[in-house]
């Protein structure tokens, strides 16, 4: 076993298996909501898009290209209300879980760094610190933690798998202080535009 494999957690669909046949035991069977698989079919407007665009040979840029990128921009301007978003502000990527179990180890750190997220959170979170070895802290009031040796603060509204929305005088709060104390605040919004009885708010909108 190596180092890091001996670092990181059991996956946690493995960890519910024993509770999945317990479940399965009951004479009404389970709800299971254990992975959050889509299940709806897949508008037609984008699989046409993705065989309109299936012939192209060639390595795409890890940018991107200019039009995907206003397309960021654009999104990112229109509905999160950021103001003056430019190319360099926007990057794509593979699938926000695997930008979420790597940007620790990218952004450099590692041994005595520490890496928060909500005590209820997606187990992403979790994997990242340990991946890049250092400690995971959880949160139930993040401006409660103790920022000596804190580098990065997950935030994640609406959550998974709570459903909790962060007003938005709480994001203001959380991120006043995260630049009191230097902390890089990391804010997943993966389910933005599924507010409920709630209008959930980004982190980028000026407010
Ligand atoms: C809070 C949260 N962040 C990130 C992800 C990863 O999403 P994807 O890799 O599909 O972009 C998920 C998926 O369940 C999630 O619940």
């Amino acid at each position: 076993m190596s180092a890091v494999s001996s670092r990181l957690p059991v996956f946690p669909w493995d960890k519910l298996e024993p509770y999945k046949r317990t479940a399965l035991a009951h004479p009404d069977g389970i709800v299971d909501l254990s992975v959050g698989t889509p299940v709806d079919p897949v508008p037609a407007l984008i699989q046409e898009a993705l065989v309109a665009a299936a012939d192209s040979p060639g390595y795409p840029t890890v940018w991107g290209t200019p039009e995907l990128r206003d397309a960021l921009t654009g999104w990112c301007e229109r509905r999160l209300g950021a103001v003056g978003f430019a190319h360099g502000n926007v990057l794509p990527v593979v699938g926000s879980k695997e930008l979420v179990a790597w940007l620790p180890t990218q952004l450099g750190l590692g041994a005595g760094d520490k890496v928060a997220y909500p005590r209820l959170a997606y187990p992403t979170y979790e994997v990242g610190a340990r991946l890049c070895g250092a400690e995971p802290v959880v949160y139930d009031d993040p401006t409660e933690l103790d920022p000596a040796g804190l580098k990065l603060l997950w935030l994640n509204s609406p959550s998974n798998p709570t459903g909790r929305v962060l007003p938005k005088e709480e994001l203001v709060r959380i991120v006043a202080w995260a630049r009191e104390h230097g902390v890089l605040l990391l804010s997943d919004e993966c389910y933005l535009e599924l507010g409920w009885e709630a209008d959930p708010v980004s982190v980028l909108h000026p407010d």
